[in-house]
């Protein structure tokens, strides 16, 4: 039987991590396949690379729905897929527990923060006003908490006095380019697992 290695990605936004993902798979440096990307917004410019290259899209308005009956329809989506792993990239909706628990440790995020420092909206701005000297992104499970779930991977990078928000958020993001992969690698591979909070790989 071969593994199922398929990633189906969530979005709302630029999809700029899609995207580096997305690199990774096509320099055969990430062994994935991406069995579609889905937004809850048309206009959203992640989907329109997504379209570009030549992904199965799809958009669900999440506009008038309830929060609930959204996510069905999304469900059905993804269960069509069947993929590996869930990846959020900057999809901004709250996901209720009935999907978490549905997906359990199937469900993937990148936060842009040494988590459990900074957690929420704004997290590289929160570290900046903080006056932190390292900061850095995370990727981890997702679990019914906001940004709570066990930690995949974490990249860190310096705070330097003379730093904008902007330049550190930039820093943040080169990292967040190469974790996600690395971290769907991790887990691609198997042979992972869960004891308390720990990821034991
Ligand atoms: C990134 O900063 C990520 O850490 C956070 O949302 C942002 C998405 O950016 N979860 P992009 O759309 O992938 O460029």
């Amino acid at each position: 039987m071969t593994q199922n290695r398929s990633l189906f990605i969530l979005l709302s936004g630029r999809g700029s991590n899609f995207i580096a993902i997305h690199e990774h798979i096509q320099k055969g440096e990430l062994k994935a396949t991406i069995a579609g990307v889905l937004s809850n917004l048309f206009d959203a410019p992640g989907l329109l690379k997504a379209k570009e290259f030549g992904y199965p899209v799809h958009v669900v308005a999440h506009k008038g729905m309830e929060r609930r009956a959204h996510e069905l329809e999304v469900e059905k989506i993804i269960d069509r897929a069947d993929p590996a792993f869930i990846v959020l990239a900057g999809y901004m909706r709250i996901l209720t527990a009935d999907f978490i628990r549905k997906y359990k440790h199937q469900i993937l995020n990148i936060h842009p923060a040494l988590l459990p420092s900074f957690p929420g909206v704004h997290a590289q701005k929160q570290a900046w006003d903080y006056g932190v000297k390292l900061s850095g992104c995370t990727v981890h499970f997702v679990d019914e908490g906001t940004d709570t779930g066990p930690v995949i991977l974490q990249r860190v990078v310096p705070v330097y006095d003379t730093d904008t928000v902007e330049d550190l958020e930039a820093r943040i993001l080169e990292q967040e380019h190469q974790a996600y992969s690395e971290a769907i690698d991790l887990v691609l591979r198997g042979g992972w697992r869960i004891e308390g909070r720990r990821v034991i790989l």
